[in-house]
C-alpha cells in the first residue's frame, strides 16, 4: 500500500496537469508581532516570492525565480509597484470594514487571493479572486458575469459597491487570465526542472563545547518539504530534542537544524542514536551517524591545547627550514658556490 501511495505521488509530481499561481495576501491591524501587510507567491504550491510591510522590495524565494527576475527588471518593478499598491489598498479596505462593522479596537484580518489555473493538457485557464474578512469568506468574483458574489450579508453592501465598476472587473478578468496565465506558463517552463528536482542537503554535527547540544545542521536543500529528527535504535525520538524552524538560504536553498541533548546520553550509547533527513515526498534520506569523531566544533580542549601549539611551532619551524632551504640552494644556482654565510650578510 506504501509502494502504491509512493507511485501514485511520483506520478502526481511527474505528470502534473493542473498548475497554479497564486498570490496570497493577508493585511491585519491590531497585531504587533506580525508585519501588517504579509504577501507571498505561489507556482504549484512552492513559494516562489514573498513581500511584507516592512521589504523595500519583493524577494524571490526560488533560485528560478531570481533568475527570471535578473533578466527581466520590468518584472521586478511590476511586482514591487504591486506590492506597495495593494498594500495601501487593502489597508483601505480594512478600514473601511472595520468603520462599517463599528470596530475601533481588536484583530482584523483582511485576506486576498488571486491567481489562475491552467491545465497543460486542455488549455484551460481558470482566473480567481478572493476575499476573506477574519477568517470567514468575504465576497469573490464572478468571472464570467463580472459580478460579486456575497455568501454572507455582510458583504452586501460591498458587492453593490464593487458591482457599479464593471471597467475594474473587466480589468481584473484580463488580468486573471491572460497575464497571470502567461506568467504561469513562463514560470512553469523556466522552473520545471527545479519544480521537479530536489537537492539533497549537507548535513553536519555541530556542538560548541563538549556538554552542549549536538546540533544536527542540513543545508542546501530544496524544496522545503522536509523535515529532520534524531532516532534512537532507529525510532524516532523526541526527549531532549530541540526542532529549528526552516531558514531560508540566499541561493533559494534552505536550512534547519534539529539538536539532541546529550548529557543523558551514556558514551557507549553514542552509536545507537542517528539524525534523519527526509524529503517529505520523496524517498532521499540523509543519515548521519552521532559519532564524536564527525562532530565540528570551535573548542579546543584544554588537555590538546599544548599538544596543538608545539604542532603548529613545528609546523611554522619546519616552514622557515623549507624557505631558507630554498633560498640558500637558489643563491648557490644563481651566484655559484659560494659560502652559506654570505646569504646572512645580505
Ligand atoms: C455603531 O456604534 C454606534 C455608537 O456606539 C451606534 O450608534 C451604531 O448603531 C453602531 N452601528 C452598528 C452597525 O452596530
Ligand atoms: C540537557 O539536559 C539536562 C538534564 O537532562 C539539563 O540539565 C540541561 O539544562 C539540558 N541542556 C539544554 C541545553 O537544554
Amino acid at each position: 500500500m506504501k509502494t502504491f501511495t509512493v507511485l501514485l505521488l511520483f506520478c502526481h509530481i511527474a505528470f502534473p496537469m493542473k498548475h497554479s499561481l497564486k498570490f496570497i495576501l493577508t493585511s491585519s491591524s491590531g497585531i504587533s508581532s506580525f508585519p501588517e501587510f504579509v504577501a507571498v507567491g505561489v507556482v504549484d504550491d512552492v513559494e516562489i516570492g514573498y513581500c511584507d510591510s516592512n521589504s523595500e522590495r519583493p524577494e524571490p524565494r526560488t533560485r528560478w525565480m531570481e533568475k527570471i527576475i535578473q533578466n527581466d527588471p520590468q518584472q521586478q518593478d511590476w511586482y514591487t509597484g504591486q506590492c506597495f499598491k495593494i498594500q495601501d489598498n487593502l489597508r483601505a479596505n480594512i478600514e473601511g470594514l472595520k468603520q462599517r462593522f463599528n470596530k475601533s479596537e481588536g484583530v482584523d484580518i483582511l485576506q486576498r487571493m488571486n491567481g489562475c489555473e491552467w491545465d497543460d493538457k486542455t488549455g484551460d485557464i481558470r482566473g480567481f479572486i478572493q476575499f476573506g474578512y477574519n477568517g470567514d469568506d468575504f465576497i469573490t468574483l464572478d468571472l464570467e458575469t463580472l459580478t460579486w458574489v456575497a455568501p454572507t450579508s455582510q458583504a452586501v453592501i460591498t458587492k453593490h459597491e464593487w458591482d457599479r465598476e464593471r471597467s475594474k472587473n473587466l480589468h481584473w478578468k484580463n488580468v486573471l487570465t491572460q497575464l497571470c496565465s502567461n506568467y504561469l506558463k513562463k514560470y512553469v517552463t523556466f522552473g520545471k526542472v527545479f519544480l521537479q528536482s530536489t537537492d539533497r542537503p549537507s548535513v553536519s554535527l555541530l556542538q560548541k563545547t563538549p556538554s552542549s547540544p549536538v546540533s544536527c545542521h542540513a543545508t542546501g536543500f530544496y524544496p522545503d518539504r522536509a523535515s529532520m529528527f534524531w532516532r534512537k535504535d532507529g525510532e524516532e525520538i523526541q526527549e531532549d530534542v530541540d526542532h529549528g524552524e526552516i531558514l531560508h538560504n540566499h541561493d533559494g536553498t534552505f536550512q534547519m537544524r534539529v539538536d539532541l541533548n546529550i548529557s543523558s546520553v551514556k558514551p557507549e550509547d553514542w552509536s545507537r542514536y542517528d539524525c534523519v533527513f527526509q524529503f517529505s515526498d520523496v524517498k532521499k534520506d540523509v543519515i548521519t551517524k552521532l559519532d564524536k569523531a564527525v562532530i565540528r566544533t570551535n573548542h579546543v580542549p584544554p588537555s590538546e591545547f599544548p599538544v596543538a601549539v608545539i604542532g603548529v611551532v613545528v609546523g611554522l619551524l619546519l616552514l622557515l627550514v623549507c624557505i631558507t632551504g630554498l633560498f640558500i640552494w637558489r643563491k648557490m644556482k644563481n651566484n655559484g658556490f659560494q659560502p652559506a654565510n654570505k646569504i646572512d650578510e645580505e
